[in-house]
């Protein structure tokens, strides 16, 4: 079977749903087949400040979610980053490959150093890229299925792959992002030209995989619009209500003219109670069962060790290829 690879910070105690339309629904679907490897990327999140207690309870949580979601940790690869050293080390070698330019060019760091300042943008988040590129490039991956936003992530993967290829011999698969055109950017329900993000700086237009049913319904009536008072999919000049039609049409499996059809000639009222309901009826199972799961820790914490244990075996022969075609010397 080809390989998938992906993963998703443990950066809020929660999920947004657009982690969940945007990747996660792929994940579940994709992972029947391809041999599937799903990383919590706990270094990843180190990248912001953080208290060790909750990035560790956030790194169960986000695990958690990723089953409760579909995710089946007997059929897929589902561990925590950290527990795998090779991610690590790649990570080293690979910066070594990389150009300063090219990691300058990244978008996400432009954007993330800009809003932090310079005192404040660590070298990690400088070299966050190369990390990720290292997660794809352990497991020989084949996809990697994301929202666009790690887009341009994924092919400095590609370029750094080639370029270890051809410098040392074939040794990495080139990857392909994999990217749902429709669902690849959900918007922010209370500023719909900015993407959904779990870091908002408001909570009011987030959707918390795990809040409460009542808390998630209330954010959707509360969504903005516009004063045109049609449910109509129009980017442009109706932002608010292409996104919730987006969203609906991603959990209910329609598509959007069928939508639009439905709520033809009734108000915005009507079609977010009716968005609401998708939304509670989607995330209230998956909500019940993490919390079921995060109630046994223990069992969460095996179940992460032995995936680990898998994810270290594959891991572990890519790394060892690689140090021996770079010239690092073997431990006898
Ligand atoms: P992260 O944790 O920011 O997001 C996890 C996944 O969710 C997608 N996503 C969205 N999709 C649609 N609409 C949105 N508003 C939205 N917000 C987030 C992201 O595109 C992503 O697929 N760097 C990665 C994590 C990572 C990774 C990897 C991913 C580390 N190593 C290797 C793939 C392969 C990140 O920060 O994702």
């Amino acid at each position: 079977k080809p390989r998938l690879y992906s993963g998703m910070q443990p950066s809020a105690d929660s999920l947004q749903i657009g982690n969940y339309i945007g990747a996660l629904m792929q994940w579940r679907e994709l992972q029947d087949s391809y041999e599937a490897f799903f990383s919590v990327v706990d270094l990843h999140a180190l990248t912001q400040p953080n208290d060790p207690a909750e990035l560790r309870a956030k790194t169960r949580r986000t695990a958690a979610q990723y089953i409760a979601a579909g995710i089946e940790p007997s059929r897929s690869t589902l561990y925590v980053q950290s527990h795998v050293r090779a991610h690590a080390e790649l990570a080293w070698i690979l910066s070594t490959i990389t150009g300063f330019g090219e990691a300058s060019r990244m978008t996400q760091f432009k954007d993330k150093s800009a809003r932090y300042g310079t005192d404040a943008t660590s070298v990690g988040l400088f070299t966050y890229p190369v990390l990720m590129a290292a997660d794809i490039l352990l497991y020989q991956t084949d996809i990697v299925p994301v929202g666009d936003d790690q887009k341009q992530h994924v092919e400095l993967t590609r370029d750094l792959a080639e370029r270890f290829n051809s410098r040392y011999g074939q040794t990495f698969t080139v990857p392909m992002p994999v990217i749902q055109k429709d669902t690849a950017r959900i918007y922010d329900l209370q500023n719909p030209t900015a993407k959904m993000s779990k870091s908002a700086e408001s909570d009011a237009g987030v959707l918390w995989l795990l809040d409460d049913p009542a808390a998630s319904a209330k954010k959707v009536m509360r969504a903005v619009t516009d004063s045109d008072g049609t449910v109509r999919y129009d980017r442009e000049t109706k932002p608010g209500v292409s996104n919730l039609l987006v969203i609906y049409a991603a959990l209910t499996g329609r598509q959007i003219p069928a939508i639009e059809d439905e709520y033809a000639g009734r108000g915005y009222g009507d079609f977010k109670k009716g968005l609401a309901e998708v939304v509670v009826e989607e995330f209230g199972p998956v909500r019940a069962r993490a919390l079921e799961l995060l109630d046994d820790p223990a069992e969460l914490d095996r179940v992460l060790a032995a995936n680990a244990a898998r994810a270290d075996e594959v891991a572990g022969a890519t790394l060892a290829s690689v140090y021996d075609k770079i010239g690092l010397l073997r431990r006898l």
